[in-house]
């Protein structure tokens, strides 16, 4: 008897230790007084699990979320910082990656989320939201096809709570030069031939008047800086559009007809026939 009633003292403060665990994980910790009040027209509840199941995290609610409702709980996901050092001691700012190359990269090592979302580069190129990437999740579930009940959704990739080919593909993709007359290579290969002093950004060359003009009407994106930006190097063209490229393919990217399309390209390319003339709808610009 004794003994079990030791049993029960130990499993009941394990189980205590383990809540405060997983409260702090979920950053409320620091400021228990949200809890059990409706903030930003969000209902922050007392425990955990009821969090970790919030309504806010699945469609149709989701798509409403606005970046300070989810980062009531989540404010961590932006202040969060990559270590100084690996593990194995190679120091962070002793190595410079391919895509930190780019005249356009500043600063020392961001998070993903921070680099995306407050470095200052993507503030002037981007405007992502959470929900542009997190577009509803099921915690449970992190294999499609898995049991009986879920063989028809194919909305998710294997262990992946975003889908990086409607997602990451957009801007780190393949540059597409074999979509494009006149074009041998990749540009790191070939910018040479296109650039010099006076021309900073040879994408421009063709795409300031002649080629696909009509571009970057989305919501996520921040057109007009993007070309003001692109005026003194084609970084920031490549950028997005293979120079960042995480992806053996490219995004198939809208076919947008532009003023003058019909003198200069008569007729739709093969490679062009399957493609959508308008951007997806949910980020068009009015
Ligand atoms: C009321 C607090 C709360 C709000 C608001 C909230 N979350 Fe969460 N979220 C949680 C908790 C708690 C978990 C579980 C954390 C864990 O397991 O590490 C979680 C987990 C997640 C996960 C990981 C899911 C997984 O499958 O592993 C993601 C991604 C996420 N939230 C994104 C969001 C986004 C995007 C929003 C806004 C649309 C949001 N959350 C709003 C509390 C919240
Ligand atoms: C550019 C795409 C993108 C945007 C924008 C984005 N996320 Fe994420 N997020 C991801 C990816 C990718 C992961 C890792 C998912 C995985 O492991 O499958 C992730 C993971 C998370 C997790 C799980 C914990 C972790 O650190 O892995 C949380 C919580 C989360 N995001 C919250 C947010 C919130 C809140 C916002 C808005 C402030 C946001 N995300 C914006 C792509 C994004
Ligand atoms: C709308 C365009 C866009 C989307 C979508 C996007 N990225 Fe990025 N990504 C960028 C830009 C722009 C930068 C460079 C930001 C800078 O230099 O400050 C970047 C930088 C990065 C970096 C470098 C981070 C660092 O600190 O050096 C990684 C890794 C990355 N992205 C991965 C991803 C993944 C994974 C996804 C999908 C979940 C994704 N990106 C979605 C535009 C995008
Ligand atoms: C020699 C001219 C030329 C140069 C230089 C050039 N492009 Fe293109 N680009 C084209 C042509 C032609 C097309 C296809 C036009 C059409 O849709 O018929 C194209 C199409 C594209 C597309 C759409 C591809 C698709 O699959 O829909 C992107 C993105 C693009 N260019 C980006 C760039 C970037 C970024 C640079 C510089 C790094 C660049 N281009 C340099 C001629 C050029
Ligand atoms: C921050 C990332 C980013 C930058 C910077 C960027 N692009 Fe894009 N580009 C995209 C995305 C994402 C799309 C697809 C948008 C859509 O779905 O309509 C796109 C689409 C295009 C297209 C297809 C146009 C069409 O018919 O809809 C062309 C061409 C293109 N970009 C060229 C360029 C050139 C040239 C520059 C520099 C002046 C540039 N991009 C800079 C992300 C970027």
């Amino acid at each position: 008897m004794k003994r079990n009633n030791l049993h029960i003292r130990a499993l009941a403060s394990a189980l205590a230790l383990g809540v405060v665990a997983l409260g702090a994980a979920w950053g409320m910790a620091d400021e228990p007084k949200l809890r059990g009040k409706k903030i930003k027209g969000v209902y922050i509840p007392h425990d955990y699990f009821r969090a970790k199941w919030h309504k806010i995290h699945f469609k149709p609610w989701i798509d409403k979320a606005t970046n300070e409702q989810c980062l009531l709980c989540h404010k961590e996901i932006l202040s969060h910082k990559p270590r100084k050092a690996s593990p194995a001691g190679w120091k962070a700012d002793s190595v410079l990656a391919w895509y930190q190359t780019l005249d356009t990269y500043e600063g020392p090592q961001m998070t993903f989320h921070a680099r995306h979302l407050t470095s200052k580069y993507a503030k002037q190129v981007m405007n992502l939201k959470c929900n542009f990437c997190h577009q509803g999740n099921d915690p449970r579930e992190e294999a499609p096809g898995s049991h009986a009940d879920n063989q028809n959704d194919n909305t998710y990739t294997l262990r992946k709570t975003v889908d990086p080919s409607k997602t990451c593909l957009r801007c780190h993709g393949k540059f597409p030069y074999e979509n494009m007359e006149g074009l041998e290579g990749d540009w790191s290969k070939i910018r040479q031939d296109f650039e010099d002093e006076d021309t900073p950004n040879g994408c421009l060359t063709c795409h300031e008047e002649t080629y696909r003009t009509v571009r970057h009407q989305v919501t996520y994106l921040k057109p007009k800086n993007i070309e003001k930006l692109a005026k003194k190097s084609s970084d920031v063209c490549y950028g997005c559009h293979g120079g960042r490229r995480w992806y053996r393919i490219s995004y198939p990217y809208p076919r947008h007809a532009w003023p003058g399309m019909k003198d200069v390209v008569p007729e739709t390319p093969e490679w062009a026939k399957n493609r959508p003339t308008e951007s997806e709808k949910r980020y068009r610009r009015k």
